[in-house]
């Protein structure tokens, strides 16, 4: 496999870490501090070869309906993974990035993600995406109020002058490239609210490991399993060959490799 055929933007829902503590005999929580392992893992695989942007989902705005032990143990395994990284992602030039509705998370938690996000804005080998309380529908809906706030201030007032644009310069963070491939773990195949409106034409690979297995090699072979898709964006296979020249916002707002 070719660097060439690299994604440039991978997302990954991680998922069976309940599961994998189950099969053995652990509390749900030990599978997700085994999650932290195969975090780390991959965010270092993807600083080794050159994956530009990494978003994961490690906190749906439905997971706050989880018993309160998890939500908080969880939160605190995040609090760590931030406390314990500083040094490693400057060491290796990885911004952190955070999407989602911030303000519900622990004061402790936004504080510490506050400082990571500062210290590591300057970094731009690797953008590390932490989809953290993230729906899908909650951050339409927060693209939608922020262009009604522009009708109200007389920004926008034609209805038919708004675009896909529009839309996509309003989420959480505009500037990231939709996703060309999502990973999904543990065998299931659903999308679960993440990334609705990015994933549009994103490659969708399946992993049947749960996630505190997932590792490098489990990785890699989802990346060749990306390098052997045809990515057509809707177009026939002749037509596609040429997506490379297109603009971003022609192949749905995405790198089109
Ligand atoms: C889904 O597995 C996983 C989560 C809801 C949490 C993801 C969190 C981590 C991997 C912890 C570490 C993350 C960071 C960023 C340090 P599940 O509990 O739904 O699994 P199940 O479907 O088997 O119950």
């Amino acid at each position: 496999m070719n660097q060439h055929n690299f994604p440039r933007h991978v997302a990954i829902i991680m998922d069976g870490n309940g599961r994998w503590a189950i099969s053995q005999g652990k509390q749900r929580i030990e599978g997700h501090a085994q999650g932290a392992h195969s975090v780390r893992q991959v965010v270092e695989t993807c600083r080794k070869i050159g994956i530009r942007y990494l978003t994961l989902y490690a906190f749906s705005t439905e997971n706050w309906e989880r018993p309160p032990a998890e939500v908080e143990a969880l939160m605190g395994l995040f609090l760590k993974y931030l406390e314990s990284e500083q040094e490693n992602f400057l060491k290796n030039d990885i911004r952190l990035r955070a999407v989602g509705d911030l303000s519900r998370l622990p004061e402790a938690v936004q504080l510490s993600l506050k400082g990571m996000l500062d210290a590591t804005a300057h970094c731009s080998s690797l953008d590390l995406c932490l989809a953290l309380s993230y729906g899908g529908r909650s951050e339409i809906v927060h693209a939608a109020k922020q262009i009604v706030r522009d009708v109200q201030k007389g920004l926008i007032q034609d209805p038919d002058s708004i675009s896909e644009n529009d839309i996509a310069s309003r989420l959480y963070a505009p500037d990231i490239p939709d996703p060309d491939l999502l990973i999904r773990t543990s065998n299931e195949v659903r999308v679960s609210n993440f990334l609705l409106w990015q994933i549009a034409y994103s490659e969708i690979v399946i992993s049947e490991k749960f996630w505190p297995e997932f590792d490098e090699s489990e990785f890699m072979k989802c990346l060749e399993v990306y390098a052997g898709r045809d990515r057509r964006f809707g177009r026939t296979q002749n037509t596609s060959e040429s997506s490379r020249e297109l603009s971003s916002d022609e192949v749905g707002h995405s790198s089109a490799s």
